[in-house]
């Protein structure tokens, strides 16, 4: 695996497979996890050379949020990537990407006013303009996304449509602890490793409380209304988990919606202390067929 700072020298690397070879992009912030890993081994599988950008975006982190705390370890990431067969890691100087006299950002409208866009303002441009940078600059195939971000990959389904990039946006699901990790279920994130083992203990309910939904739904019940309940009910019995929205919504648009759809998205964000968590879930209204 290559190291690449240079935006220059990796469009001139690149230039040379261009139209021959099928270019994967997983964009990051570095401090890689399991879910980092896992995107990385698809777009190894489906694209013949794989470039992992690692830039800690400082556009998308709003003035309450540390950006300086955000783990940082270029030594310990590239030893991640090379395992799994990456090609290139694009690690540009901040200077290079955001400029002092940027002028121009991307803002994507709708799809950002709820939920995380309400939580944290400027968090989606910041998202959609760098991501549209590094579409501009390495110009990929396809593009590989966890779903646990799932407000993000819906702005940048939008961004990269209204603008005409030319490329597959792969969604992947989420990675989560397993069984025995005493964290059962908890989505693998960079920021669990602010979270005290009784905190990630705690965290659990988030899918606790996703898999009660989707149960409920696979049964048949459909009133959003009632299903917020149960599940606010459910993250009410650990007093450290601070719900800020559990949202059911068109997967699309993420407006709330009333009533299960063919497709819903349930949106789940958290405080656990000073971390903030979210999760989510895609719930199907299986048609009812009269001979059921
Ligand atoms: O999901 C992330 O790590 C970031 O938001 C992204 C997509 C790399 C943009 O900075």
């Amino acid at each position: 695996m290559k190291t690449i700072t240079s935006i220059l020298s990796l469009q001139k690397i690149l230039s040379s497979y261009r139209g021959k070879k099928r270019i994967g992009l997983v964009p990051t912030m570095g401090a890689f996890h399991d879910g980092h890993l896992a995107l990385m081994r698809t777009a190894k599988k489906e694209c013949d050379i794989v470039i992992v950008s690692l830039f800690v975006n400082p556009l998308q982190f709003g003035p309450s949020e540390d950006l300086k705390r955000y783990p940082r370890d270029l030594a310990r990431d590239s030893k991640m990537a090379e395992s799994v067969g990456v090609d290139f890691l694009f690690a540009p100087m901040a200077s290079a990407i955001v400029p002092p006299d940027l002028d121009t950002t991307i803002s994507v409208s709708q799809v950002t006013k709820r939920w995380e866009g309400a939580a944290r303002p400027a968090h989606f441009a910041g998202v959609a303009t760098i991501v549209a940078k590094l579409f501009q600059i390495i110009k990929p195939d396809a593009a590989y996304f966890g779903q646990k971000d799932y407000q993000q990959t819906v702005v940048i389904r939008k961004m990269a449509k209204d603008l005409h990039f030319d490329l597959m946006l792969r969604i992947r699901p989420t990675v989560r602890e397993d069984l025995y990790s005493g964290a059962c279920g908890l989505a693998k994130s960079s920021r669990n490793q602010f979270l005290s083992l009784s905190e990630k203990a705690s965290a659990t309910v988030l899918y606790r409380a996703l898999c009660h939904a989707k149960k409920r739904v696979d049964k048949g019940e459909q009133d959003c209304t009632l299903l917020q309940k149960e599940v606010a009910a459910i993250i009410s019995l650990e007093p450290d988990v601070r719900p800020d929205y559990i949202a059911f919504c068109h997967p699309e648009t993420l407006e709330p919606v009333l009533k299960i759809l063919e497709k819903t998205v349930l949106l789940l964000a958290v405080w656990i202390g000073k971390v903030r968590l979210i999760d989510n879930i895609i719930l199907a209204n299986a048609p009812r067929h009269a001979s059921l």
